[in-house]
């Protein structure tokens, strides 16, 4: 019997627009009723809005890959996202699009991967010792630390410094509450209802974003000038491989603001991703103790006690597919954003130019046509022949076509990185009477934390 993790029941029947929109702004899960997991594509019609979800496998992968340039980005998100991302490579469009893309794609090669592994190592030794330091058996928010290693981890890959010392603090602060604030602006702006939102929370957004920038700008232009100037530079990190990136077309560099737009979304989209996922493979863990057994057996067996190595992360399968199948079960990135750059049909309905066209992993990897035990959590259904058409259809957690996720091979590695040196110390145990709920913000997090209790094993060092 798998353990199937608690979500937002879904509701019986469709409510009112109106109705689903008051539901929604707490989180867009709570939204969602029964059929909303078994239909092929739903909609909504709201004044001003016209939104279509579509989850039928076909229907996906033409909106994201075989006619992703019929379906560009929805501007609506871009919107609430812009003070601090610009004009970022995770908002445009088109040509402009597609320059960055290439400009930055080498920086996440698999060679540049290998160097920025040690840097890895090195903040997740990091998160040990201060896991170390805390008292034995107690009782943690794992969300915290989630967040404080992978944006350390993001932070040493583009500056190679660790996250230390008071400007790197006021950063992390910042972004805490920018992405504190920045749903409450998202959600308004999908639905059409830029006006629902507070002028307080559209002011602390700016406010966080200008910080972060005036911070980020600080650490970007002594290497920034130092290039131009022609000095010699030790770096082999992402700031490095971005500026000396060349437009293909016209053989020109990055500008200076656009560095710092890029810099920003990396650091965004770095961390909160790969923070909320890992902060539900814990949950997911704690929850089913035999997995946790299995998984701590086999990082053992390959790690030993010793620093892990990169082909290590090749050899433990099984906590690896522990992160795939938590990226399944709660998707970081819950739903995707297109817009119809001109009218067409979808599932033979006429659409206008300008809809909303939405694909959701939430709802397409739980789907429950598309998958066999939906809620249930399985990392063995990876290695399961059974499973191989509903992987091949229905699972996009990174998305998928053109825009698919730059960063997701990165991800992988810390992710099992991380999971792999906690599975071997300590032993993941669910706190009784905590459930968390899930909520959907600028990523899939818990409204409640995820509070666990770590305890460490006999005879196993820190490393
Ligand atoms: C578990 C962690 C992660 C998940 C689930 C995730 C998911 C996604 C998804 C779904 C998209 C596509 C969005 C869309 O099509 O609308 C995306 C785009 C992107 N992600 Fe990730 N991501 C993760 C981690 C990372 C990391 C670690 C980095 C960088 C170090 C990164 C960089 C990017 C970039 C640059 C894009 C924009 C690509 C483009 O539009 O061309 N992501 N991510």
């Amino acid at each position: 019997m798998h353990f199937c993790p608690a979500y937002p029941k879904p509701r019986k029947h469709k409510a009112s627009a109106l109705l689903m929109f008051f539901s929604a702004r707490r989180s867009w899960l709570d939204a969602l009723y029964e059929r909303s997991y078994r239909m092929q594509m739903g909609e909504v019609h709201l004044p001003g809005l016209d939104l279509y979800m579509v989850n039928e496998p076909a229907l996906v992968k033409r909106v994201m890959n075989e006619e992703a340039g019929q379906f560009p980005k929805s501007p609506l998100l871009g919107e609430a996202l812009q003070p601090l991302l610009g004009e970022s490579i995770f908002t445009t469009n088109g040509e402009q699009w597609q320059r960055q893309r290439d400009m930055m794609e080498p920086a996440f090669a698999q060679a540049r991967l290998n160097v920025a592994f040690p840097l890895m190592r090195a903040a997740t030794q990091d998160m040990m010792a201060r896991l170390d330091a805390l008292p034995d058996g107690g009782e943690h928010d794992v969300e915290v630390e989630m967040t404080h290693v992978t944006a350390d981890i993001i932070f040493r890959t583009i500056f190679s410094v660790p996250m230390e010392g008071a400007d790197a603090r006021r950063i992390f602060e910042a972004f805490a509450r920018f992405q504190a604030v920045a749903p409450r602006l998202l959600l308004p702006s999908v639905y059409g209802v830029r006006w629902l939102v507070w002028p307080w929370d559209a002011w602390r957004s700016r406010q966080a974003a200008r910080e972060i920038r005036g911070l980020l700008e600080g650490l970007i232009r002594p290497r920034f000038d130092a290039l131009r100037r022609g000095e010699a530079t030790q770096h082999a990190d992402i700031l490095q491989s971005f500026m000396e990136a060349k437009d293909p077309a016209s053989g020109n560099a990055f500008s200076f603001d656009e560095l710092v737009d890029q810099v920003a979304m990396l650091f965004l989209a770095g961390h909160e991703t790969s923070a909320s996922a890992l902060t539900w493979a814990c949950h997911l863990l704690a929850h089913a103790p035999e997995v946790q057994e299995r998984a701590h057996h086999e990082v053992e067996q390959v790690m030993g006690e010793r620093a892990p190595e990169l082909a290590d992360m090749k050899a433990i399968a099984l906590t690896r597919n522990v992160f795939r199948e938590t990226l399944r079960l709660f998707p970081p990135v819950g739903f995707m954003a297109r817009q119809a750059a001109s009218a067409c049909t979808l599932r033979k309905k006429p659409v206008r130019e300008g809809a909303t066209v939405v694909v959701a992993p939430w709802l397409i990897q739980r789907h429950r046509d598309l998958w066999a035990e939906p809620d249930a959590f399985n990392p063995d259904r990876f290695e399961n022949d059974a499973s191989r058409e509903s992987l091949r259809q229905a699972y996009l957690p990174f998305g998928m076509g053109p825009r698919v996720c730059m960063g997701a091979a990165f991800a992988l590695q810390e992710a099992t990185l991380i999971l792999a040196c906690l599975l071997r110390r300590y032993r993941l145990q669910a706190v009784a009477g905590h459930e968390p709920q899930p909520v959907g913000r600028l990523t899939i997090r818990s409204a409640n934390g995820v509070r666990l209790t770590l305890h460490r094993r006999e005879g196993v060092a820190a490393w």
